[in-house]
């Protein structure tokens, strides 16, 4: 079966946090919204079926985990990870934002320094700061138009406090798919200093042709034993709004702890209709995969080539993984709020301002390209007769 991924569908109307927030975030409704990272693609058929089979019955009662939930996940984690879980490892989080929070508050107490490596997905600030831990940055450094994590760096900010790092694994923004030796040399130095790792892998199933995601757990034994994963079908899927993800921590005493901590927290279980669509995700979902990631590989290429030959000035950071391009504009001259409205205001292009993912976002905007490619068609005109009609 062929999907359609050109088909344009209007998400007004529907609370969509993409179209609604514009007003607020950019001062404008007339706006391409090229920032929140969902998809505009339709949510794949199967999942919707799956959605619609369950509402044919009229309960929407309280609700156990379907049985083959967890098989399901867990061939899906082997045949796409090769990595062999067991069942008792894994449960079920209502979002991975919301886990990454958890892990804070269980694993490390105020006052703790927990490390990030910006620039990064934002909330990883926000579930440290905000819970009264120290956040400290060990910024990433770009070499080769790619980004790399600086080790010499991050053994220099390890104190006797440090209790916690935070790997955005593949990472967003920079689309990094980080190679299992990368991985191993972070095991190496966190293992030493007792840090644990919290290894958020939402992008793991959308990496893109030519490279192959690594679990961090699956690098060592000691990583195995000192991670906390967490694995959503939500990105891939374009289904957050349903709010399915699991934790994976193969260590007991890891593990325990932490479900004691949801239990007291009565945070078991999810809802009955992302119970219906994750199912139908792993069990139908490759295809639909496979097909959705090469139109974003093409949406990527066709970015990156009209920018290529018509805006030298900004520079692409090709991503190994997801649909979200970081873009460099440096050479636009301009500071980042400048540049930001100049998109925003001028050529009516709502992206993300890249100073949000903290140090090392000066000067970026990130792009989704996760719709269809005659929108981008669309933002790219915009964009070049804005910057042209500036010159003069
Ligand atoms: C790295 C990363 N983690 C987590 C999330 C969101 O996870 P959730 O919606 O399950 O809280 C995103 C969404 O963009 C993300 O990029």
């Amino acid at each position: 079966m062929n999907y359609n991924f050109d088909e344009l569908i209007d998400r007004h109307n529907t609370d969509s946090v993409k179209v609604e927030r514009c007003k607020s975030l950019f001062g404008t409704e007339n706006i391409l919204p090229l920032w929140v990272a969902d998809m505009d693609f339709r949510t794949p058929d199967f999942i919707l079926k799956a959605i619609q089979q369950r509402l044919e019955h009229p309960i929407l009662g309280y609700s156990m985990t379907p049985k083959n939930f967890y098989p399901l996940l867990i061939k899906w984690i082997k045949e796409h990870h090769n990595w062999d879980l067991k069942r008792e490892w894994i449960g079920f989080l209502p979002g991975i934002v919301p886990g990454l929070s958890f892990t804070v508050q269980c694993f490390t107490e105020p006052g703790d320094e927990i490390i990030v490596q910006p620039p990064v997905y934002y909330p990883f600030f926000h579930v440290v700061q905000k819970n009264h831990r120290k956040l400290v940055y060990n910024q990433l450094n770009e070499v080769n138009a790619k980004y790399e994590m600086n080790f010499e760096d991050l053994e220099s900010k390890i104190t006797s406090k440090t209790k916690m790092l935070i790997l955005c694994n593949p990472h967003n923004p920079g689309g990094r798919v980080w190679s299992a030796e990368t991985l191993k040399r972070l095991d190496e130095i966190c293992s030493k200093h007792n840090i644990l790792i919290i290894s958020d892998e939402i992008h793991a199933d959308m990496v893109l042709p030519g490279s192959t995601h690594t679990p961090y757990a699956t690098v060592s034994d000691s990583a195995t034993q000192s991670s906390v994963t967490f694995m959503a079908p939500s990105k891939v899927f374009n289904m957050p709004g349903l709010i399915s993800s699991s934790y994976i921590i193969p260590n007991a005493g890891l593990r325990e702890k932490f479900v004691e901590f949801l239990e007291a927290s009565e945070m078991g279980g999810g809802n009955v209709l992302a119970y219906a669509a994750t199912v139908a995700a792993y069990e139908n979902g490759e295809e639909w995969r496979t097909q959705m990631l090469d139109y974003v590989q093409g949406n990527i290429n066709y970015i990156a080539d009209f920018l290529k030959n018509n805006i030298p000035q900004i520079n692409p950071m090709i991503p190994e993984a997801s649909f979200l391009v970081w873009l460099d504009c440096k050479k636009m001259g301009m500071e980042t709020d400048d540049l930001f409205n100049f998109f925003s205001q001028k050529a009516g292009l709502g992206l993300n301002k890249g100073t949000v993912f903290g140090p090392g976002g000066e000067y970026h905007l990130r792009l989704n390209v996760a719709c269809p490619r005659s929108i981008l068609v669309q933002a790219m005109k915009q964009l070049k007769e804005t910057i042209d009609a500036s010159r003069y």
